[in-house]
């Protein structure tokens, strides 16, 4: 049997990755900037993570949503801490897309409505309902595209205004930072009057903070600089740190019901023991403080050594927009300076590394992009 052929890989095969670093089959080392897509929060392999999960599937590794999990209530209870979102709630399933859903359909239940509200350029996932409200007809099959769906301008609070006040809408659904949309930040000033917006007329205001949360802006969850209380918080990839994780906040507002929402594997024992593990690791090593004061770092400098067309982000989610396709670049990145990169469009390098990265592992990177820009 062959594999569905729907990726374009890079040619290399990682066979070892320890904190920011990857290693392929032939023992190159690469510097780690793609995180995975963002995914990993704590770094590759940390010791405490690999100890939580292995000792976990020593005692057991799997049972169902049918009876208590304590490792449910311990993982809400610190992650409710380190975000200070303390009476949410947490619901647990196995992905970014599918948190997504769920926050629909918690929505959709608790307004009695069915259209949902999303801006262009924005990637919520490739299921159903999150594919329906990701700016991309490429990837959205006939099949999902009965969800009723309005796309609105980045930033314009009039146009959300005149949507909403229909009073048909159940959920506003925004990336806390667009990531595959190109690093694009909201403004502050917008995320607080589309809150109160999405008050005035019912609408639950649902931030997507998949790719953005978990203290890789520089604050646990992006929304924070606008200082807001969205009604949905959705989350997954450092979640889980690469185990397969995802979760859905929901504010006390809204009332759960039994079997309104379920899953099989959501909230596993491995996927807490490593939802824990992240935590703990989180604040042991002041990792959101990391993010934020190396992420500055990388920013200003960046500022002062290259010529980009734009440069956007926040802590450790960094766009660089250069004004030609950067396809060449990111591969002699990879290829000649061994550090590998993300991309969001066809002329953004986008930066999503561990949260563990150091000074020193930053100016590697500046210093490599400097040279391979200067030789060019
Ligand atoms: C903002 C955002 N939402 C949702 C998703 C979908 O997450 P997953 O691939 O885990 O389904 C992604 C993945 O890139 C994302 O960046």
């Amino acid at each position: 049997m062959n594999l569905f052929d729907v990726y374009s890989l890079f040619n290399i095969t990682p066979v070892r990755a320890e904190g920011c670093y990857l290693w392929d089959d032939k023992g190159t080392k690469y510097l780690d900037l793609y995180g995975g897509h963002a995914v990993i929060s704590i770094g590759h392999s940390h010791p405490h993570y690999v100890d939580r999960i292995s000792s976990q599937l020593n005692r057991m590794g799997f049972y169902s949503n049918s009876v208590v999990n304590p490792m449910q209530e311990e993982l809400a209870q610190k992650l409710g801490d380190l975000c200070e979102m303390y009476d949410y709630s947490l619901f647990l399933c196995n992905s970014g897309a599918e948190a997504n859903e769920n926050a629909f359909k918690v929505a959709s239940f608790h307004t009695g409505r069915s259209k949902i509200v999303a801006f262009e350029k924005a990637f919520h996932g490739r299921t159903s309902a999150a594919v329906a409200a990701t700016d991309n007809t490429k990837i959205v099959a006939p099949v999902n595209s009965f969800h009723q769906v309005e796309f609105l301008p980045f930033n314009d609070i009039d146009r959300v205004e005149q949507v909403l006040s229909k009073k048909d809408v159940a959920a506003v659904i925004i990336e806390g930072i667009q990531g595959v949309g190109g690093v694009n930040i909201p403004d502050y000033d917008f995320l607080r009057a589309l809150e109160k917006v999405c008050k005035k007329f019912g609408t639950l205001l649902i931030l997507d903070e998949i790719q953005s949360g978990y203290g890789r802006s520089g604050k646990f969850f992006a929304f924070q600089y606008a200082e807001i209380q969205p009604d949905i918080i959705t989350i997954a990839k450092g979640m889980g740190n690469g185990f397969p994780i995802g979760g859905v906040l929901i504010s006390p507002e809204i009332k759960s019901e039994k079997g309104m929402l379920g899953t099989t594997f959501g909230g596993n024992y491995l996927a807490c023991a490593a939802g824990l593990a992240v935590l703990e690791v989180m604040k042991e090593e002041s990792l959101i403080l990391n993010a934020k004061e190396i992420g500055e770092y990388l920013l200003n400098n960046l500022q002062s050594t290259i010529s980009a067309k734009e440069l956007r982000g926040e802590g450790l989610m960094i766009g660089v927009e250069f004004y030609e396709k950067i396809s060449a670049i990111r591969l002699q990145l990879l290829k000649g300076k061994n550090i590998f990169t993300g991309v969001s469009g066809v002329n953004t390098l986008r930066l999503l590394p561990p949260l563990t990265l150091s000074k020193k592992q930053a100016d590697s990177f500046l210093g490599s992009l400097h040279a391979l820009l200067n030789s060019s």
